[in-house]
């Protein structure tokens, strides 16, 4: 069991260093992201910024949702831990510009809505917040890109 759960690990750490190299050669020559200014942000050399640790728990908060949303299975009540996106410090400042807040709040309001939708039209909106990230991600830095695109529901 603890050696399927390394290889695992491995599996993840390897997967991870390679769509960290795929997203910089398809951006080199990007003309919709700012090339120079861009940041990678797949992994976090410099340990955790408050900004990305909230980024994982956003990541695994909608991992976790998303079953739910596919069973039209949401109830409760938006997370607001979320709000944090506001003044969470990121690793480096460059990172955020003026359109950031604006962003962020696209980002919230989509999540706000699925915990307002009937069962029958949760996946679309649950598609809605994804979008969000990946709007945001194209702008800011694509390196969590190829992970969250895994999250759209197909149907
Ligand atoms: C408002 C813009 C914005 C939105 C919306 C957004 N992100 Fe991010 N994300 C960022 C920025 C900027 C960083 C870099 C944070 C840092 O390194 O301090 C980041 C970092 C990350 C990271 C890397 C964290 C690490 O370990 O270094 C992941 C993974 C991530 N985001 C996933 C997501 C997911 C999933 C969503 C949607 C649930 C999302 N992001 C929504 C801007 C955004």
């Amino acid at each position: 069991m603890n050696k399927f759960f390394l290889l695992t690990a491995i599996a993840i750490i390897i997967f991870s260093c390679a769509q960290k190299n795929e997203s910089k050669e398809s951006h080199s020559d990007s003309v919709t992201v700012k090339t120079d200014t861009v940041k990678i942000c797949a992994t976090n050399p410099n340990g955790s910024s408050e900004l990305a640790l909230l980024m994982r728990s956003m990541y695994s908060h909608l991992s976790a949702i998303r079953a739910n949303a596919i069973a039209g299975g949401i109830t409760g009540e938006y997370p607001d831990f979320i709000d944090s996106i506001y003044t969470a410090t990121p690793t480096d400042s460059t990172m955020v510009d003026d359109e950031f807040p604006s962003r962020a709040k696209e980002y919230i309001a989509a999540v706000k809505d699925l915990y307002h939708r009937y069962p029958e039209s949760q996946k679309q909106a649950f598609n809605t917040a994804v979008s969000k990230c990946e709007s945001c991600h194209t702008h800011y830095c694509p390196g969590p890109l190829l992970k969250i695109r895994k999250l759209y529901i197909r149907f």
